[in-house]
């Protein structure tokens, strides 16, 4: 369980400084070994105990110690950490870390990208027993553990570092490793099936051309880490985007929106939530020559045929089921946004549609960014905006909702 948890998941371990920072060098290699992409983050103290050069070579990336300095953070600095990452370890998290976590403090490399980091995180405490029982540290503990995102894994009891014995020793690595693959397994998607389509369709006239549009499959790839990280089973139906990660969720390449509706109706009934991010090609031409057309025999015309319309479809065939998917759809516009799309929203009998002005700068075709307004079929509205990961992951919060019981 601990291996597939974790595999293709990203984690960023951030490093206290106490003596049981060299635990934190065991755990980076054992998180690898179980298939995560792990990345390191050191307080000015854990530097004292451990130096940068062992963490980075045990996790094969550049390690962030110092937010102030600018070849750090040109290349990957504390915000792209945070927005990277699926989970955020803090480990030996110190009495002195925890309560600047605890007051919303971002003074280091740690506590500023764990700040900007948006989803669960694991504090793996380690101090002196007298610390540790220190009222307060423990309300520290209290606050932090009252919050949702928020856990914790330890500290065990025995005989500590500085000769006292009691609570404060370090959990054992291969239980910080379970606490995570575990958080993973209990995401709010767990046990979920998810299946997305993603990126352009391609409508071929003839063997060397074709009609498609400029998507690069971005945001719905996005939604399928998204997915994942929050412990879905994802499948993406992805048209011809180039190369793509494929280590953490199924993907079904296909070409045309023929292609992409037969695999699609394959395995929607089989799911718990289906998101058209796609950009089909509404049409393609009449006829598809085998040979290359010769421009001096070509038409003057074309003659186009509506393509099918894989949501559409994919809705008329799960209506009616008792554990019907939840439906979500797609909306680019470029004007109207909020009246179109909810009559697209009622026209295929979705859930939910992501609506867009591709108009806006930042949102839409080929950029890492995204602004969207999600609407709901009872009614609600709420816009989003942020990378398309974070985008990604309050799309899924909110339709999550609507998720077969
Ligand atoms: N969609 C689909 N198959 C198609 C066309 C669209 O699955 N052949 C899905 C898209 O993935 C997206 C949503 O339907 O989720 C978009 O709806 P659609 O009405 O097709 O949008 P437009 O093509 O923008 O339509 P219109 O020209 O009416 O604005």
């Amino acid at each position: 369980m601990v291996a597939s948890a974790l595999q293709g998941r990203r984690v960023i371990v951030g490093v206290g400084g106490g003596i049981a920072a060299y635990k934190a060098c065991e755990l980076v290699r054992e998180l690898g070994r179980a298939g995560a992409q792990v990345r390191v983050a050191m307080t000015a103290a854990a530097k004292e105990f451990v130096t940068p050069l062992t963490f980075q070579a045990l996790s094969g990336h550049p390690v962030l110690t110092d937010y102030f300095d600018p070849s750090q953070e040109g290349n990957f600095g504390h915000l792209d950490l945070a927005r990277w990452a699926d989970l955020y370890i803090v480990v030996p998290a110190t009495a002195d870390l925890l309560a600047r976590i605890r007051a919303g403090m971002g003074n280091d490399a740690v506590t500023t990208s764990l700040l900007a980091f948006r989803g669960p995180v694991l504090l793996a405490p380690a101090m002196n027993v007298a610390m540790w029982d220190n009222e307060l540290t423990q309300e520290n503990v209290a606050a932090l553990s009252s919050r949702p995102r928020f856990h914790f894994v330890g500290p065990g009891a025995g005989l500590l570092a500085c000769g006292d014995v009691g609570a404060g020793r370090l959990a054992e690595v291969g239980t910080i490793v379970e606490a995570a693959a575990r958080l993973f397994a209990e995401g709010p998607l767990a046990g979920r099936r998810v299946l997305i389509t993603a990126g352009p369709t391609r409508e071929y006239l003839d063997p060397v051309r074709f009609i498609s549009n400029p998507s690069t499959g971005k945001m719905g790839l996005a939604l399928a880490e998204a997915a994942r990280a929050m412990g879905a089973q994802v499948t993406v139906v992805l048209g011809p985007v180039g190369e793509v990660a494929r280590d953490s969720y199924e993907v079904v390449d296909v070409v045309s929106a023929e292609d992409m509706a037969r695999e699609v109706l394959a395995r929607v009934d089989e799911v718990d939530c289906f998101i058209a991010s796609a950009a089909v090609s509404d049409w393609k031409p009449q006829t598809r020559e085998a040979q290359k057309v010769k421009k001096s025999e070509g038409p003057e015309s074309l003659t186009l045929v509506r393509t099918p319309d894989v949501l559409a479809e994919a809705s008329r065939r799960v209506s009616g089921q008792a554990r019907r998917p939840a439906l979500v759809g797609f909306a680019a516009e470029t004007q109207r946004v909020v009246e179109y799309a909810r009559e697209k929203l009622a026209r295929k009998g979705l859930d939910a549609i992501v609506a867009n002005d591709v108009t806006v700068p930042g949102a839409g075709f080929g950029v890492d960014t995204n602004h969207v307004t999600v609407l709901t079929r009872d009614g609600k509205q709420q816009e989003l905006s942020g990378t398309k990961r974070e985008v990604a992951r309050s799309i899924l919060e909110l339709v999550a909702d609507y998720l077969p019981r």
